[in-house]
């Protein structure tokens, strides 16, 4: 296991979807009780549902710790694969940071924790690393999981882990042109020969897919003609995220009955609102979920589309919603304006 990547050890893919979906589809296998389950984050981005579904996996839910910045606590992976064990077999952990729809930014010492966790189950750790370069909050610092499994020294030497990395997110949002990668990290070689093999058989990404994802990894270096332009976008993207990350979560602070945690990182703020009962009940009759009615009231007044959290899970009774920090500045703001708004106006309609 070295920190340098191994070119043999990588696989290029048409976005990180294609490679996720790859290493899902590798990891499932047996039937009835000695069926595949692959643990996955709730709230989680959509893909990993619809994949583990695609392939008839198990789908194992852990919950992320709202109270606590939606970082991963181990006593919850536990009560989960404990629970699950009982009629699938656990194979694999997936694990988004930072996270989708959540924005979190896991800490150091909870990719140790993880790392622990999985390896003392016997789980492969799949590391959705796609929002890398999307870390806004002071003092929250990206560690890929290679890195710090590559710290934790050779007793951790044979704990399997593919990261996923892709040009659709960070300061390019290229996804149009379905580029990524997959990095495999002590993996069994007769293992990850099946895996090329198979990705083999669709053979490549695209070529301009391929050529986006090599200036991501080596962007243009001190000295060279495109280097200072370069940083100046660069530095523009980012601290602009950063400032809509601080704006919206800020907003949703400061009206009533809504509650959203720190954008640390990513691309999305993942606001809970607290509904009245009757607007539960108004949306029942509807045959909607309640976050759902609310989002389709929010786009139909005030023209804004968010996405409901029951789309990417949610604990039961609460109610969420993702809403993203990709606009322009002065966009957000007006959007900001119109959230206030609409929620309150819709809180007094449907107040108990
Ligand atoms: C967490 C996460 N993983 C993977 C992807 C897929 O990325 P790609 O466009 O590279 O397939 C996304 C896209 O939104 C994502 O949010």
């Amino acid at each position: 296991m070295g920190e340098f990547p191994q070119p043999n050890n990588i696989m290029l893919s048409a976005g990180a979807s294609e490679a996720i979906r790859a290493v899902v589809k590798l990891l499932v296998s047996g039937e009835g009780k000695d069926r595949a389950g692959i643990m996955i984050p709730i709230p989680q981005y959509p893909l990993y549902s619809a994949t583990l579904s695609e392939f008839d996996a198990v789908q194992i839910n852990y919950f992320l710790n709202e109270d606590a910045d939606w970082s991963l606590g181990t006593e919850e992976l536990q009560r989960s694969i404990d629970e699950a064990r009982k009629h699938c077999n656990p194979r694999a952990i997936c694990i988004i940071n930072p996270g989708n729809p959540t924005g979190q930014v896991l800490s150091r010492q909870n990719i140790e924790e993880i790392i622990k966790f999985a390896h003392k189950e016997r789980l492969f750790i799949c590391a959705d690393e796609v929002y890398q370069d999307n870390v806004y909050a002071k003092g929250a610092e990206f560690h890929s999981f290679k890195k710090v499994l590559t710290e934790m020294g050779d007793q951790y030497a044979d704990q399997e882990l593919a990261s996923f990395h892709s040009t659709s997110k960070g300061f390019m949002g290229e996804c149009g042109m379905r580029g990524g990668y997959c990095e495999l990290v002590n993996v069994d070689p007769g293992i990850q020969a099946q895996l090329f093999k198979l990705v083999s058989a669709k053979l490549c990404p695209t070529v301009t897919g391929q050529a986006v994802m090599d200036v991501v990894v080596n962007p243009p270096q001190k000295g060279e003609p495109s280097y200072d332009l370069f940083m100046e976008e660069k530095s523009f993207v980012l601290s602009t995220l950063a400032e809509k990350a601080k704006l919206v979560a800020d907003g949703f602070n400061s009206v009533e009955g809504v509650t959203c945690n720190t954008v640390m990182g990513a691309m999305y703020s993942f606001p809970q609102i607290h509904l009245p009962k009757k607007a539960i009940e108004a949306a029942k009759k509807q045959n909607l979920s309640p976050d759902a009615f609310y989002a389709t009231h929010f786009l139909e007044e005030a023209g804004v589309c968010i996405v409901p959290g029951s789309g990417f899970g949610q604990r039961e009774g609460t109610f969420h919603f993702r809403m993203t920090i990709l606009p322009p500045v002065d966009k957000i703001k007006e959007v900001m304006d119109r959230f206030k708004k609409f929620h309150t106006k819709f809180m007094e309609t449907y107040s108990d």
